[in-house]
């Protein structure tokens, strides 16, 4: 912990199009290679990882870094491009303090890239975009590591030609998406300005740059934000339900505020009563690994805001990804009550009849209940989880055709609800875009009608 302050970690969340390169950057920062390690390189899961201060100093070059900034340093938050960044969510807003949108330079603009900057608009995050993959434009000069500058100095007139323009149309599309944008050097006002670091995750340059934008955001926008209490009872959203061996069922979470310690009564969200159950052991990664590839985890006594934290406790099985989770040092029906309220502030309104909806996440289902309720579409049911046997069966009792419906956010048909459909009247809609969902039911609907 950094004792010049009561700051906590800013959380960074990296989202982005498939393949767009969230997992690489990250592994650069780190140091790591996780992305050559995973199936097909494609991330399977959310993973926490914690860069310090110190070594952001290092990368970006700049010893005095520590002593310039008050920031202990940045919690990096991996999101997979099929995954609901939007399940991230804290009490009242976005878990992200800031937020990376990584762009392949040379493919632009995707439907994940514009589904985020929706998000980021609507919970007002700050965020600076990343223009990555530089390293492969025809020509390239690489300089590992070097910063922007020093690497563009080294490239022909062509390749500056070609990386000014291709710049220039992000800021294009930024400005099309509702934001004014320059290449970060360019900004000066970062508070009207959104900044456009042109980097390669691969060879590391202009990550030096984008670390310095990071925490000058942080440090600029966040001072109000960030200052906790560092003594007071954990509050938390969880990531991920996860069987471990030897453990059971356990909890991936991010707590953003407060002090979680072995022992501690935790609340946790779930679709009934929320769940009272105690801190059996707190596992932590260590520093600079990531959550999800950590087979070997380090016991802890407690854990301080913010931080990624696995949690061994009874009675997990049922709790959802993205629910709220707090400790009750005193009057634990009290919290109870927090929690419940926390979760009304996310329930979905239902009618009578209308659209089933299942999503991965607590969040991820609300993101597109918002979009359905803007477009006027009714909700009969909203659940988390995978589409299922018992909800073909519910739906299959529904007389309105244009109702015998189930969109699926970031979820898998289960095989025996696969099966039971192909022989139901029911039509089935899964993607990991909202609008794509959304434009898909709609298109049917024209068509039926027709
Ligand atoms: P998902 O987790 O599947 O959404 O993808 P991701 O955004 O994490 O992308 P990932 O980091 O796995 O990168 C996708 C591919 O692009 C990998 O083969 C990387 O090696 C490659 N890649 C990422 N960044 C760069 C870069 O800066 N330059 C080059 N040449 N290749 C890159
Ligand atoms: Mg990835």
């Amino acid at each position: 912990m950094n004792e010049k302050s009561n700051l906590r970690t800013p959380i960074v969340s990296v989202m982005g199009h498939v393949d767009h390169g969230k997992t690489t950057l990250l592994d650069k920062i780190r140091g790591t290679t996780i992305t050559s390690g995973e199936a097909g390189a494609i991330t399977q899961h959310i993973g926490a990882t914690e860069v310090p201060i110190d070594l952001i100093s290092k990368k970006c070059g700049d010893s005095n870094l520590a002593n310039k900034f008050i920031v202990p340093g940045l919690l990096f938050i991996d999101t997979p491009g099929h995954h609901a960044f939007t399940s991230l969510r804290s009490r009242g807003g976005a878990l992200a303090d800031l937020v990376i949108v990584i762009v392949d330079i040379n493919e632009g603009f995707m439907p994940q890239t514009k589904e985020s900057l929706e998000i980021l608009k609507r919970f007002k995050t700050p965020f600076v975009v990343v223009a990555n993959k530089m390293d492969r434009i025809h020509g390239w000069n690489p300089t590992q590591d070097a910063p922007f500058s020093a690497t563009y100095q080294n490239q022909s007139q062509r390749v500056k030609d070609i990386l000014d323009q291709k710049v220039y149309e992000i800021v294009g599309e930024l400005y099309e998406a509702g934001f004014n944008s320059n290449r970060y050097d360019r900004v000066t006002d970062f508070q009207r300005n959104i900044g456009v670091v042109p980097i390669s995750a691969s060879t590391g340059e202009g990550i030096p740059d984008l670390l310095m934008v990071l925490m000058g955001l942080a440090q600029k926008f966040l001072e109000s934000d960030l200052s906790y209490d560092a003594d007071g009872p954990g509050v938390g959203t969880v990531l991920e339900v996860k069987e471990e061996k030897g453990l059971g069922a356990t909890i991936d979470l991010i707590l953003y505020d407060g002090k979680l310690r072995k022992g501690d009564t935790i609340v946790i969200g779930s679709s009934g009563e929320p769940i009272k159950t105690k801190v059996r052991a707190l596992l932590k990664p260590n520093y600079l690994s990531e959550i999800r590839t950590e087979d070997k985890f380090r016991q802890v006594n407690e854990v301080t805001a913010a931080t990624g934290v696995k949690v061994s406790a009874p009675d997990l099985e049922n709790v959802l990804a993205g629910s709220p989770i707090r400790a009750a040092t005193g009057d634990v029906d009290r919290v109870v009550d927090e929690v419940k309220k926390e979760l009304e502030d996310i329930k979905i309104s239902t009618e009578n009849t209308g659209l089933t909806i299942k999503a991965d996440t607590i969040g991820s289902l609300e993101a597109l209940a918002n979009e359905l309720a803007e477009e006027e579409i009714p909700i009969r049911k909203a659940e988390v989880g995978d589409i299922s046997q018992r909800d073909i069966i519910e739906v299959s009792a529904i007389e309105d055709q244009y109702y015998s419906v189930i969109i699926g956010f970031n979820v898998k048909v289960l095989p025996d609800a696969k099966e039971k459909a192909q022989f139901s009247d029911i039509k089935l809609f899964v993607n990991d875009v909202i609008y794509k969902l959304i434009d898909d039911y709609k298109e049917w609907v024209e068509e039926k009608k027709a």
